[in-house]
């Protein structure tokens, strides 16, 4: 029996009986839409939800291509459900600078991912605080002791330190073929523990011979792993996914127990130092350590500091690097343009941090690599405060916001051409990431803004200028670099899914 026989049989076409019929289930939809969720007036639009679960199986393991798609169907301010959590997401110059800008007062407190809920550190962050006294107090300490010019200048020579022990370490391994990923977080890493304790924590993994793993690192790789989890973009998950939540807070605090207990050593020895009459401030080289000491810091404060800075740190600069060079790697023509520059500008062995300012067109190869590869593709998540108004949507309070500057950088209505490699786009496009031009936001804007970006961007240019510098850089295996795949994979900072293993060989010119 045909489906219009079987309703003509039973009667069901009558007009009184649809009419009942279309009333009930409307009833009903509303009916379970208000037991699901109180429904507010005015939120963004946004693609429809699941009872319970709202949006969560359609955001998937790469939420920022997920919500770009969402957006290119409801527009450029979306609001969705994750499990119980309200999220919006903003993807257009407009709706970034109505959160970042406009309404930044009310947008800028943190929710906080499971990893990092530990309750007697919480009190002493920086990422995760509300934006109170505390925040600011530290903000202001990194600013002055760490980013500002002076301290950028003082931290030179270490600086060039640990390239050239980097450089050294490339020379005694050539002919292999390297993960370029670890030695550049390696370094990164023991520059910015040089910076706060004085003293590198990590090693070089010697390649071939059963590599030595090093405490730090690994136990960085964890907390910034249990930390960049998907499922935890919007610590949303209802029920059941509750103790997996509570399983992610208690494994990084082991792991925090661990390296804490070693830094303990190191911060009590300098205590006794720092706390002597004959200490004076006016000492040279003086670490962030010292400073943290003289401003009477407890050792919880100054665990959960650093800890902040080594996450923030180090995942986000190391994969900057990484898609640079596998941008640069994928287009010839560009690496020759770097490698010109470098040669007309600098004369010395070692490039002088003071003359990477002439290398221009790195820095712009080093934006058009932002635009495409933003190391933290939504930001990091922004709270509401208090309820407020954005594009004429409500944001009630409480809701998380993300602003998915990775699929700004590919909105063609932005840029032209948006998929296509090209720094000439900015060499004479007065257009930075400073967080003035919300067209390129890598860092983010306003008042939550990153920071370490003086700090970061230096260790780009210089650790970038300075490989270009040295060797010549390829693929193995005689693959064609410019097929060089670029599939991502989301986490704290979005890095390459297959590691970038490549051969290098000392530049000709340095040997003939
Ligand atoms: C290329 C490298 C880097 C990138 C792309 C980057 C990006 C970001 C982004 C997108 C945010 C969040 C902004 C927001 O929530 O609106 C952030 C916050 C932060 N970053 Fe960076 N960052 C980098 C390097 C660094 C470095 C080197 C440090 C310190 C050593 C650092 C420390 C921080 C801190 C402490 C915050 C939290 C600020 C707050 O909540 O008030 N970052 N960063
Ligand atoms: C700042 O906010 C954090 C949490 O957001 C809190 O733990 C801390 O005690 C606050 N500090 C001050 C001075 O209010
Ligand atoms: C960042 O940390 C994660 C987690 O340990 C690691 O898998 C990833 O390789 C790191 N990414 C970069 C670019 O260092
Ligand atoms: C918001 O509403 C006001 C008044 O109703 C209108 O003038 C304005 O153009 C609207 N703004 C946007 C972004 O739609």
């Amino acid at each position: 029996m045909d489906i219009p026989t079987f309703l003509r049989d039973n009667n069901l076409l009558s007009p009184l009986f649809f009419l009942s019929t279309t009333i009930f289930i409307l009833f009903l939809v509303k009916r379970t839409k208000i037991l699901v969720f109180k429904s507010i007036e005015n939120l963004p639009p946004g693609p429809p939800q699941f009872p319970l679960i709202g949006n969560l199986l359609q955001v998937g393991d790469k939420p920022h291509v997920s919500m770009a798609n969402f957006a290119k169907k409801y527009g450029p301010l979306i609001s969705l459900r994750l499990g119980k959590q309200l999220v919006v997401v903003a993807s257009s110059l407009e709706a970034a600078m109505g959160i970042l800008k406009t309404q930044d007062r009310f947008l800028s407190s943190r929710s906080i991912p499971a990893a990092f809920q530990q309750k007697p550190l919480l009190p002493h962050s920086l990422i995760w605080s509300d934006c109170n006294q505390t925040w600011k107090n530290l903000r202001t300490l990194c600013r002055t002791e760490l980013f500002s010019a002076k301290s950028l200048e003082s931290q030179s020579i270490l600086r060039e330190e640990k390239v050239r022990q980097l450089l050294d370490f490339l020379y005694r391994n050539q002919g292999q073929v390297i993960d370029i990923e670890d030695v550049v977080f390696t370094t990164l890493l023991n520059t910015l523990s040089c910076i706060i304790f004085g003293k590198d924590m990590a090693q070089f993994a010697d390649h071939g011979c059963g590599s030595t793993r090093d405490g730090l690192k690994e136990s960085l790789h964890q907390v910034i792993e249990y930390g960049g989890r998907v499922k935890d973009v919007g610590s949303f998950y209802p029920m059941l996914e509750r103790f997996d939540l509570h399983g992610l807070t208690r494994a990084t605090k082991k792991v925090f127990d661990k390296v804490f207990a070693c830094w303990e050593v190191v911060i009590e020895e300098r205590r006794v130092v720092v706390g002597s009459t004959t200490w004076s401030s006016d000492h040279q080289a003086l670490t962030f350590l010292d400073r943290m000491l003289e401003n009477g810091f407890s050792n919880e404060q100054i665990y959960q500091l650093v800890m902040e800075l080594f996450v923030a740190g180090t995942n986000t600069t190391t994969s900057t690097i990484i898609w640079v060079m596998t941008e640069l790697i994928r287009h010839k023509e560009v690496m020759s343009k770097i490698e010109q520059e470098i040669q007309k500008h600098i004369i010395s062995d070692q490039i002088p941090i003071s003359q990477l300012s002439q290398l221009t067109y790195l820095q712009a190869c080093i934006k058009e690599t932002f635009r495409l590869h933003p190391p933290v593709p939504l930001l990091l998540p922004h709270l509401a405060v208090e309820t407020c108004n954005v594009m004429n949507y409500t944001i009630p309070k409480n809701t998380k916001i993300f602003v998915n500057v990775w699929a700004m950088g590919r909105d063609p209505t932005l840029w032209d051409d948006p998929c296509r490699y090209n720094p000439e786009r900015f060499t004479d496009l007065k257009l930075d990431y400073k967080g003035q031009d919300f067209e390129l936001l890598p860092f983010g804007s306003g008042r939550r803004m990153c920071p370490g970006l003086p700090s970061g961007i230096k260790s780009v240019e210089y650790i970038l200028a300075s490989l270009i510098h040295e060797f010549d850089w390829g693929v193995p295996n005689g693959d064609d670099p410019s097929k060089l795949d670029v599939n991502e994979k989301f986490g704290i900072a979005m890095k390459r899914e297959n590691p970038l293993k490549l051969i290098f060989k000392q530049k000709c010119y340095k040997d003939c």
